[in-house]
């Protein structure tokens, strides 16, 4: 199966670079002191949050963060997002918390939200692909808490997929993933809101969302009245270089609403049952249900066969914003 997303990801290193990956074994524990260690050793250890599965290093460690790319297939030009268990360790991370990033902070974390600040000399540059700023979260959910806490360090964590595929909800999509390239994996429950945090970067005059989340744009403008949420993908040069790449996409074409003649060896998921047939069908209880399911149905349909994937248009605001935002990206990729 790893083979077959290697063909078809053009993010992904070719050929005789890709074989070049040595084999580790992938262990499974549900223990958050088990995955810290393997972290505070300069492994790699995938840990549950409540947005994605996120796959995690130790960000002072170099050579930890370059497995980090190198198990992902990530582009280098991609900054990492730097997990925190407390807020004093955020001084590790960043000299000047402006005023804007502090509000954030005081209104959101420990939540699904990631602000962009500038970053102190002790962060590697690697982790900021380059960059003079980094994101920083606090995730909510207890064990990823634990887990961070145990570390005693802040942890980089890009989302635990293979480059350009959904970011995984379960434990068993990051294995799905990741099995023999990494060395563990924190099992936890299905994550609870399904898509990734909220970015803001916070380093401009004002802040400026780079990618939508379950911090909607609506709470955001609670306190920001005039936060514009970036076009990201269509600058030339975009704030969140994430955002540039092909993302979230499974192998089946994905195809917003369902007008038209639909395809024999087909997928739905939406709010309302449709007219059609469907070999995979997968109607959501209300939209929250909508954005926690969508990739692993997207995945579920991969490992069916599927050829496309019909997605039930919904209004955008609230996860709204943020499911489309994912669903459009995907029936790009
Ligand atoms: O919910 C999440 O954010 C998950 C969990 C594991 O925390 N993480 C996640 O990481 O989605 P990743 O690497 O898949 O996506 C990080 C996004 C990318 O679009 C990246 O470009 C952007 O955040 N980003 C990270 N650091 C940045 C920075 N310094 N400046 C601008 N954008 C940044
Ligand atoms: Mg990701």
């Amino acid at each position: 199966m790893i083979a077959d997303k290697t063909a078809a990801n053009q993010d992904l290193p070719s050929g005789s670079e890709w074989a070049t990956l040595s084999d580790v074994e992938t262990v499974i524990t549900d223990s958050p002191r088990v995955a810290a260690a393997v972290i505070k050793r300069g492994g790699l250890a995938a840990f549950p949050t409540e947005t994605v599965y996120g796959l995690g290093a130790d960000i002072f460690n170099e050579a930890a963060i370059a497995k980090i790319f190198e198990a992902k297939g990530r582009p280098s030009d991609n900054p990492l997002i730097a997990h925190v268990a407390e807020a004093d360790q955020i001084r590790l991370l960043t000299d000047e918390l402006s005023p804007a990033a502090e509000l954030l902070f005081q209104a959101f974390a420990p939540g699904p939200l990631t602000v962009v600040v500038r970053k102190t000399g002790a962060v590697p540059m690697l982790a900021t692909a380059g960059l003079e700023t980094i994101g920083i979260r606090m995730p909510r959910l207890a064990v990823a808490r634990q887990f961070l806490a145990a570390c005693g360090v802040p942890v980089v964590a890009p989302s635990a997929n293979l480059s350009g595929w959904p970011s995984p909800t379960t434990w068993e999509a990051v294995l799905e993933d990741l099995d023999g390239r990494i060395d563990c994996i924190l099992k936890g429950t299905a994550s609870e809101i399904g898509l990734e945090s909220t970015v803001v970067d916070c380093t401009g005059e004002l802040p400026v969302v780079l990618r939508s989340g379950a911090v909607s744009i609506e709470q955001l403008r609670e306190i920001f009245p005039s936060i514009m949420l970036s076009s990201g993908a269509e600058a030339d040069t975009p704030r969140s270089p994430g955002v540039k790449h092909r993302h979230y996409s499974p192998r089946a074409d994905v195809v917003i609403g369902t007008n038209g003649a639909i395809a024999a060896n087909s997928a739905f998921i939406g709010l309302h049952r449709p007219k059609a047939t469907f070999r995979a069908i997968r109607i959501c209880r209300d939209l929250d249900d909508y954005a926690k399911s969508v990739y692993e149905f997207f995945r579920e349909s991969d490992r069916l066969g599927i050829e496309i994937i019909y997605c039930e248009r919904v209004a955008e605001s609230g996860i709204g914003t943020a499911l489309m935002d994912r669903v459009r990206r995907a029936a790009k990729g």
